[in-house]
């Protein structure tokens, strides 16, 4: 692994900013939003990122700008910050089920385009009480289960009984399909992230024509994560990607190969406070800050770029970084690290420290962050 800019850059930014941080790197943030885009244009799709990843509106403004259609969020509560901050087309790719969340979505239904999940017909007997004297119909997507088990229905019967039940009532519009098939997080090679891509689409397909030999359409077939949705993509059926990752990459997309360590935007910096053998360091940056999410796929709980080695053991707020007993690194030295979860880290931090080659911080508050609810 090496460094995206100098060892005199890092310790310049070491001599600015207080660790453990968060920095993003300018150049590869920019590069991956235009691949990103690019991707969804030459498939003649929409991209409309989750912006789950990065919790910023400054960024989510970005990526409209580059070209995205709307964005996704996963929470009611990001879609609000995102909403507050001028974004005004928004996915909630979540059920909302409890009555407060529904008053609240009501409202937020009142001032900007919102479209939530659905995969079950009690959702729509929750959702009806607040909705039937709307302005307009409340956007829906039907969540089709692609492979991972989680939320949504089979292509089959159920998708049939569930769009009919939407179609059937006056305060919703059915427009489209969704699916993430997040199982690829599981994928053991390279081959297998690509079948589950491709069956992605494949599925999604498959739920399109059903729908339409039922004689129902639907606007919308929207599918992604950022390791499937080169594959997904390209599925005629498929009119919208929803990759989130993209953005900053991480330790699991490297291991995934769905990026290269020189395209990650995203870095936890740290700062050595013990050597207490020579083999073993101990940083700043512990699972508040490096998170645990993603060692049992790469092996490790962060991968330092300055020194060789990787970080073993986490507890809250030291890291163990197993290290060359000929390593030169001291305390009281910066180490920059690729965390295995950017998604997971952010919502660990209050700000980004965004920086480009000519070294200007920029303070970006994480303003979604903790969003929950
Ligand atoms: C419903 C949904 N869509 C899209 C995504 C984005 O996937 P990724 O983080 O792999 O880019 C996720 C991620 O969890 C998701 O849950």
């Amino acid at each position: 692994m090496t460094l995206p800019f100098s060892p005199e850059t890092l310790k310049d930014l070491h001599e600015r900013i207080e660790t453990p941080a968060l920095l993003v790197w300018q150049p590869n943030l920019e590069k991956n939003l235009a691949d990103m885009q690019k991707l969804a244009d030459r498939y003649r799709t929409q991209l409309r990122p989750h912006t789950k990843t990065h919790k910023s509106p400054l960024f989510a403004q970005w990526q409209l700008r580059q070209g995205a259609k709307g964005i996704t969020v996963a929470k009611l509560g990001e879609a609000e910050v995102m909403a507050s901050r001028g974004i005004t087309d928004i996915f909630i790719a979540n059920q909302i089920t409890q009555a407060s969340k529904i008053k609240r979505l009501r409202a937020l239904h009142e001032t900007i385009r919102v479209i939530i999940g659905i995969d079950h017909v009690d959702q729509i007997k929750l959702l009806k009480p607040y909705f039937s004297d709307a302005r307009a119909p409340l956007p829906v997507r039907i969540e089709i289960d692609s492979g991972l088990k989680r939320c949504g229905v089979t292509v089959g019967e159920s998708l049939i009984h569930l769009a009919k039940a939407v179609t059937d009532q006056p305060f919703l519009e059915l427009e489209g399909i969704f699916t993430h098939a997040g199982h690829v997080y599981g994928a053991r090679n390279r081959a297998e992230v690509e079948r589950i891509g491709h069956e992605e689409g494949e599925i999604m397909a498959r739920a399109k024509a059903l729908l339409q030999q039922a004689g129902i359409s639907v606007a919308t077939v929207s599918v992604g994560s950022t390791p499937t949705a080169p594959f997904s993509v390209q599925n005629p059926a498929v009119t919208e990607i929803r990759p989130g990752n993209y953005i900053f990459y991480d330790a699991m997309q490297i291991a995934l190969g769905a990026a290269q360590a020189n395209r990650v935007s995203l870095f936890v910096l740290a700062t050595v406070v013990s050597r207490p053998a020579a083999d073993r360091l101990v940083i700043d940056a512990g699972s508040k800050a490096l998170h645990t999410d993603g060692a049992s796929l790469t092996g490790h709980f962060g991968l330092p770029l300055n020194v060789q080695g990787k970080v073993i053991r986490l507890s809250e707020e030291h890291g163990v970084l197993q290290t060359s007993p000929q390593s030169k690194v001291r305390i009281g030295d910066p180490i920059l690290l690729i965390p295995n979860h950017a998604c997971a880290v952010a919502n660990l931090f209050d700000v980004y420290h965004l920086f480009d080659a000519a070294l200007e911080i920029e303070t970006v508050p994480i303003e979604a962050r903790g969003k929950s609810q």
